[in-house]
């Protein structure tokens, strides 16, 4: 009886100090389809796009999956497109709240007048901001070296911009601050290509997204590898459960955020959708155009070059291997993990120096 007690004990500590993320869902090829649904409202972000639905994305090539299984996201590329340039906007049925949402990509949307995005947000969009929107991989006209990594909510929050190897661009989070940019981390890229076709040229990488606003939790941290560095083994080779304590010092980290008020930064995110699209000029992209100076001095403009010159996306396209959710298990299933997982080692090796004192005295 007495060893078992102290067994138990051990267990609760291991459960305490880290919790264990199991996998929740698993997406790879044909699922990006039939698990996700096709945006066809108009762009909200007034992108000179037309999001098709599935029968038609299908019929022209946008949406497929390729001969080694991998899904394709692509922007039509048919030279003159004067009514909006056929796109897609991809968004998962699923929701899912606390979570470690981790992607494998391989080759990420890049040119003018290009803006991809990989992101979750609240599954109600009429009543954003709130239930919030967290930016997993974004940027615009290929302007930034960096990915930008953004998160946008109802109140006034900000974030410290410490413990993270990104920088810091706007810390506050309040949705209509700083022309509606949220808080921006900027990614570092001395160590990893963490952009555009610096990304591309390492074959992509892996992109993780952990959300916990449960007791203790950490709130939001964004890590990002390239395919030519070493990895954690969760991540190179995913399995049934995932440690991002274990990961080193994430790219952005929002943490809890702080709110005006003292207020919990959990209450502003609910059940969030996870979407991929690519959109074109608008709000943003269009609003920045020049500032990639390369841009307007090849095609005059955002709006002629989406009309006029489709080749121009040749290189607009999304390629995704697997998307991984995890979500935090019970105290059982974490106990159990815990016992099988060497990183657990120190505890169980304590809890038989234990034994064997109880069993010595
Ligand atoms: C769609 O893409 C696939 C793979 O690249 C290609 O084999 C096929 O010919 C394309 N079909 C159309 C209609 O463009
Ligand atoms: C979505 O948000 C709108 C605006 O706040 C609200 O009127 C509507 O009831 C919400 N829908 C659902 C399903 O919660
Ligand atoms: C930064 O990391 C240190 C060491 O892991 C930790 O003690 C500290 O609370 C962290 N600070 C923030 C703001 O996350
Ligand atoms: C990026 O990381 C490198 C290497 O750790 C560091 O020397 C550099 O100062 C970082 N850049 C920024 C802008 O923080």
């Amino acid at each position: 009886m007495r060893i078992g007690n102290v067994l138990a004990c051990a267990s609760v500590v291991a459960v305490a100090r880290a919790a264990t993320w199991s996998l929740k869902d698993t997406y790879s090829g044909d699922d990006y389809m039939s698990k996700f649904d096709y945006f066809t409202d108009k762009d909200p972000t007034n992108g000179l796009v037309v999001y098709e639905n599935e029968e038609t994305a299908k019929s022209l090539n946008l949406t497929y999956v390729d001969n080694n299984g991998n899904f394709v996201l692509r922007t039509d590329t048919v030279q003159q497109r004067s009514e909006g340039r056929p796109s897609v906007r991809l968004q998962s049925q699923a929701t899912y709240e606390n979570a470690v949402i981790m992607l494998q990509v391989s080759h990420y949307p890049t040119g003018c007048a290009v803006w991809p995005a990989f992101w979750t947000v609240t599954s109600n969009i009429t009543q954003w901001p709130t239930g919030g929107e967290i930016d997993i991989l974004e940027n615009v006209n290929d302007q930034y070296p960096s990915d930008l990594v953004s998160v946008h909510v109802k109140d006034r929050c900000s974030v410290s911009g410490t413990n993270q190897t990104g920088t810091t661009a706007f810390s506050s989070c309040y949705a209509y601050d700083n022309e509606n940019s949220g808080c921006r981390i900027e990614t570092n890229n001395t160590n990893t290509a963490t952009a555009g076709s610096s990304f591309n040229s390492k074959g992509g990488g892996v992109v993780a997204m952990q959300r916990d606003f449960s007791s203790g939790g950490q709130g939001i941290r964004v890590w990002i590898w390239d395919n030519s560095e070493s990895m954690p083994s969760d991540v190179s080779k995913p399995g049934n459960t995932v440690d991002p304590d274990q990961w080193g010092t994430p790219a952005a980290n929002f943490g809890r955020l702080s709110c005006e008020g003292g207020g919990d930064a959990a209450d502003l995110f609910d059940a969030h959708k996870i979407v991929f699209d690519i959109t074109l000029c608008g709000d943003w992209a269009g609003n920045a155009y020049s500032l990639n100076a390369q841009c307007p001095s090849k095609y005059q403009s955002c709006a002629n070059q989406v009309g006029e010159s489709g080749s121009s996306f040749d290189d607009a396209y999304w390629t995704v291997k697997n998307l991984y959710v995890y979500e935090t298990g019970d105290s059982s299933s974490s106990s159990a993990a815990s016992r099988s997982s060497p990183r657990y080692a120190p505890y169980a090796f304590g809890a038989t120096l234990i034994i064997l004192t109880v069993l010595l005295l």
